[in-house]
Order: C-alpha cells, then structure tokens, then sequence
C-alpha cells in the first residue's frame, strides 16, 4: 500500500511515498529554516507564505522520486496538528484537494504518532509494543504504543519543550537557529562536569520540566555578561562556551535517560524508540542506547534526517493507523494547532 503523506506543522514542508509502512519511496523535504535563522526563530507568517511557494513544486517531486502517478497511490494522510495553524493549514488544503480530485481517503495524522513511528522506516525489526521518548522542538513526552497501535502517555513536560530549551539558551549564547544542533557540536569540545544545573523533582516522575535548567543557563549567561560588560572584557572570556554547551546538556540528557528507563520498569517493554527533532543528538541517542544495553531493551532510533520534521514518518503513521481500522475523515478537514496525543 503506497501512501502520499504530507508534514508541514512547522518550517518544513515535505511530502513523502511510503510503502506498506516501512519503506521510503520519496520523502522530500524543502525547510525554511535558514530563513528563519535570520530572525532567530520560526515566524509563523513566514513559515505558512513559504509553504505555500514550494508545496506543488513539493509534491510533483515526490511523485517522481516515487516513479509514481496519482494511480499508484492507496490513501493520503496528512499532519492535522498540532503545530502552526498557518502551516498546517497548507499541508491539509494540499491533500484535502489531492484526495478529493483523485478519490483517495484521507487520514489526518498527529504530529507526534508520527515522529515516534519514524522507528517503523529505520528497523525492519522494530515493531508493538514499545516505549518511546519523543523530543521535540515542541513536545517531550514518553509513550507506549499497544498492539492495537493505540498510544498512551506516561509523561510530558510541564512548561518548556527539550528542543525549545536547547534552542532558547543556543540564542543566548548567540548560536544560529535552530540551537539544537549548535550546542550537539560544541560539545564534542567541551568538558560537561564544568558547570552545575538543578535537576527537577515533579509529582510524576516521568514528567519533565526543562523551565528552572533555562532559568539556571540563562543566570549563568546573563551574569558573566553582566561582569564582562564592567572590566571591559568579552563575555566569552567568563564563560566557556564548550563546556557551558557540553554541561547543559549533559543535564538534558541526564533527565531524559532517566526518565525513559523509570518508564521502562514501569511498562516491562522489550523495546525502546526514540524520536522527535532532539534525537538526532549524538549524546543522547548514545546515552539512550547504553541505558537500554543495560536492561536488556532493544533499542531503535530514525537516522537523523527522519528525527527532524518529514514526510515520510506521517506515511509510516498512517499505515499503522489504517491497520487499526480507522475510518478516513472526508473534506470537511481541518488544522488543529493543540490537538492532543
Ligand atoms: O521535530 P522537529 O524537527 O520539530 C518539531 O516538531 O518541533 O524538532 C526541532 C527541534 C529543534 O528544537 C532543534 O533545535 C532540535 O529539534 N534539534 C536538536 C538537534 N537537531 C535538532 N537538538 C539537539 N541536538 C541536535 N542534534
Ligand atoms: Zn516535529
């Protein structure tokens, strides 16, 4: 089964061929990230007028990757949400019109099933049940997924998300956006027992809250500008940007291997994923890995370019959701930025 899957939540806009739920077609991705870079994040005015430029051009690309015509494809699916309303909104007009002129269904698909179903295009062996983390620049939440492909919530973050903290204090340092990436190279350089971060104690010990770490990164920032500024010195010279980038997220890291294997013993699963735009750091997806080593847990992660946002793991999410016996929705479609997993 061939499905024509659309993501364009935030600043990329991709549309992906997947087959059967495991292997890419197409998955061409067109981000407007370095755009966004020159005002320090996602506009979302921006993001939604330069969706609207590339999405035919987008989708005709696909389709030939594909060596597909409109005639080989089975279903369409679609992130519904959440994300920008003016992005979604692209990306479901987009396939709201493909299936409607070619009498396809359409299946609305959340932004998360879908990162966390990347593991299905990456590993012929991963496979229900799991418990997965997904990190993202707008989510951190643990799940598990049932043999009936249902999805259940075991944590998620109580104010800011992973990637959001990794971006917010990258911009501080003066680091480019996206600051995820930024801050996964310094460190390579970087001695990550320089500096201390607080580590939070919630109710539920498989939430997360990365807002009194930001406040702690940003203190340490905003004083060694503060002492630069009166001996007329650079702030660099106070704080060293290595060990600063290595320190902070050494302390992410820690609470997210953490967390994960407290859901671990939770759920006894035999198998781990993790996804989301955050898991394409090197430190984490090793933390994680040797973590799972540990407990005898197999472990599963997308290559890099399907952590951040695709195509292609909507049309994974999608076959899964189909294999559940969902219905597909019709035109009456439409974006919901807050939709919850
Ligand atoms: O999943 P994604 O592409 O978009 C959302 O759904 O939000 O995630 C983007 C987030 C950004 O916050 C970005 O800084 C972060 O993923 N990110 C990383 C890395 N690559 C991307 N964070 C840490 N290390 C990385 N290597
Ligand atoms: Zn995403």
């Amino acid at each position: 089964m061939n499905i024509l899957a659309f993501e364009s939540s935030c600043d990329e806009t991709s549309v992906a061929v997947v087959k059967d739920g495991r292997e890419i077609l197409a998955n061409v991705i067109a981000s407007s990230a370095d755009l966004q870079s020159q005002f320090g994040g996602v506009v979302p005015e921006i993001a939604a007028r330069e969706h609207v430029k590339v999405i035919t051009a987008v989708i005709a690309e696909a389709l030939a990757q594909a060596a597909c015509t409109m005639e080989d494809i089975a279903a369409v699916a679609v992130t519904a949400g959440p994300g920008l309303a003016g992005s979604l909104l692209v990306g479901v007009s987009a396939a709201k019109a493909l299936a409607y002129a070619y009498n396809k269904p359409l299946y609305p698909i959340h932004h998360l099933a879908g990162h966390i179903c990347a593991n299905f295009l990456c590993d012929p062996n991963f496979d229900v049940p799991y418990t997965g983390l997904i990190v993202s620049g707008g989510h951190s939440h643990l799940v598990t997924m049932d043999k009936e492909y249902n999805f259940q919530i075991l944590g998620r973050t109580l104010d800011d998300a992973c990637g959001e903290a990794f971006d917010k204090i990258a911009r501080a340092l003066g680091l480019p956006y996206p600051g995820g990436p930024q801050i996964d190279k310094l460190s390579f350089a970087g001695d990550s027992t320089r500096y201390e971060f607080p580590e939070s104690h919630l109710q539920n010990a498989l939430d997360f809250s990365f807002s009194g770490l930001k406040t702690a990164a940003l203190t340490y920032i905003n004083r060694a500008k503060m002492q630069a500024e009166q001996k007329g010195i650079n702030w660099t010279d106070l704080l060293n940007i290595n060990d600063f980038a290595a320190s902070f997220q050494a302390a992410i890291i820690r609470t997210l291997v953490k967390h994960s294997e407290k859901a671990l013993k939770l759920t006894q699963a035999r198998r781990f994923a993790l996804a989301g735009g955050v898991a394409a750091n090197t430190h984490l997806r090793e933390a994680l890995a040797a973590m799972c080593r540990k407990n005898k847990v197999d472990f599963t992660c997308p290559d890099r370019i399907l952590c951040t946002d695709n195509g292609a793991m909507i049309g994974a999410a999608a076959y899964y959701l189909i294999l559940s016996g969902v219905k597909p929705t019709d035109s009456t479609l439409n974006a919901y930025p807050s939709w919850s997993l």
